[in-house]
């Protein structure tokens, strides 16, 4: 008491106050989960944002932390280098044969047009996608899509709707006609296509920003790897407010595990090889009053395009080529070849040589680009070798293909850990804890480690000081 102060302290103190206050406003805003990295690079935008608007930084903190319309339009200035955007056309084949073959086909008996939501659509891939296959399922004038994102420049770019060949990474043959492939680098969605989808900024975060773009109710919402960024508690959140935007009978997709822990309420589930679909049960009155609406043109977007629809000669010939039953042809893929050559690489890295293993998961890699696994081993394989960087690398492409990948989020926490980020690594282990949950507890985690559900969960716990049976 009445000493000389301990400056140090002192520092650590406003320091710790300040991530504090900077972790909550992350959530409150955006619905982020604080990483070491985000609250960094917030903290960096807000003093450039604050110097913008001549303001101090705390002045620029307590506008965010009002709320109202102009914290509104700083959270979508700040969101592009908040938010991860990484994206491609037809991202899971395997949803996208049930949205069009099983989801929209049922739908389309609700009403007329279908309102269709790609929430949290980055550049417009999702959007794209989803237009293309409802075109596919419904015809034309059929529906119409939004696509919504935080990030005013992703929506920009996905208005223009030009991707690079990458962005096809993946994508059967039999979709290419609806995208203009030009030269050998550009691809652009075609006309027909652009003129059933618009976009907008929105922020699923924000509460008043619900229902979005002056659409009432939407048939189906697609909000996939959108939520696998935020906090528990800013998921439940989402999801309650976009189940409040479905049509009775209307359906929520989210990605893998993105609901995981939490209770969908008011929403039934229904299990499809594909995954996991979240249907809005349909109400008896909305049964009484179907009967009695009017088949078509029920309702008018509060907004349509500019542009109607078009339905040109080719589109229809494009349409009458693509029937409901003819199968989509083969990903240039061969699956099965990139998993034996997996198993043949984990058998020489388990038997110590490391080199033959490597070489064999390129192979593994090339025979099979969306399969995460090769990257994991490599990552393991590099991890052993003290090669940290080249790891994390092979991690992040591991779980740019599959965000839910559990070795990957395993060997990342244990990396985070290893180079003493001990934030990031209780983050991402608290992830993979929520993607076990549920998960039958034999079932097998991690191949490589010979781990269980049961085993990993108590290693994890471990891991977060948490009691072994919580
Ligand atoms: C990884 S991308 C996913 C894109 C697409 N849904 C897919 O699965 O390919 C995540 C997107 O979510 C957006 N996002 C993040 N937080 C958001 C929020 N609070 N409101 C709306 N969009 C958000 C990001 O800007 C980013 O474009």
């Amino acid at each position: 008491m009445g000493g000389i102060p301990d400056l140090k302290a002192l520092e650590g103190a406003v320091f710790s106050s300040q991530t504090e206050r900077l972790s909550a406003l992350l959530e409150r805003g955006l619905g982020l989960a604080p990483t070491a990295t985000n609250v960094d690079a917030f903290l960096e935008q807000c003093r450039h944002r604050a110097a913008g608007l001549g303001i101090r930084d705390d002045a620029y903190f307590d506008l965010l932390e009002a709320g109202g319309p102009s914290a509104r339009t700083e959270w979508m200035a700040l969101s592009p280098v908040l938010t991860v955007g990484e994206t491609f056309l037809f991202r899971d084949a395997a949803l996208w044969r049930l949205v069009e073959r099983t989801l929209l086909p049922d739908l389309a008996r609700l009403t007329r047009p279908l309102w269709l939501w790609s929430a949290g659509c980055s550049t417009g891939e999702e959007a794209y996608t989803l237009a293309i296959v409802a075109r596919r399922a419904l015809g034309a004038n059929a529906f119409t899509v939004l696509g919504s994102d935080v990030n005013p420049k992703a929506v920009a770019a996905a208005r223009v709707g030009v991707y690079t060949q990458w962005s096809l990474r993946g994508v059967d043959h039999d979709r290419l006609d609806d995208l203009i492939t030009s030269g050998t680098q550009t691809v652009r969605v075609h006309d027909d296509v652009k003129a059933h989808v618009r976009f907008d900024t929105h922020n699923l975060n924000d509460p008043n920003a619900f229902p979005p773009a002056g659409m009432s109710s939407f048939e189906c919402i697609i909000c996939r790897n959108v939520l696998i960024y935020m906090t528990h508690g800013a998921r439940e959140k989402v999801i309650e407010r976009l189940a409040s935007c479905l049509t009775p009978g209307g359906v929520l997709v989210l990605g893998h595990g993105e609901a995981q822990g939490i209770v969908t309420q008011g929403l039934v589930i229904e299990r499809h090889d594909a995954g996991i679909v979240y249907r809005k049960p349909l109400q008896p009155t909305s049964i009484k009053e179907r009967p009695s609406q009017p088949k078509a043109t029920a309702r008018k977007p509060a907004a349509r395009p500019a542009h109607a629809p078009r339905t040109s000669k080719a589109v229809l010939k494009t349409r009458s080529a693509h029937k409901p039953a003819a199968p989509p042809a083969e990903a240039p893929i061969d699956a099965e070849r990139a998993r034996r050559l997996l198993d043949e690489a984990v058998l020489q890295a388990r038997s110590g040589k490391a080199d033959a293993a490597e070489r064999i998961a390129a192979s593994a890699m090339a025979a099979n680009p969306l399969d995460p696994e090769p990257h994991v081993l490599l990552a393991a394989l590099f991890a052993a070798r003290d090669a940290f960087k080249q790891a994390e690398a092979a991690l992040r492409r591991a779980l740019f293909l599959d965000p839910a990948c559990i070795p990957a989020l395993w060997q990342m926490g244990t990396l985070y850990r290893l180079t003493n980020r001990d934030r990031q690594a209780a983050y991402t282990f608290a992830r993979l804890l929520a993607r076990l949950e549920g998960l039958p507890p034999d079932r097998e985690a991690l191949p490589f480690d010979n781990l269980t559900v049961n085993e990993l969960t108590t290693l994890l716990r471990a891991a977060l000081g948490e009691p072994a049976d919580a």
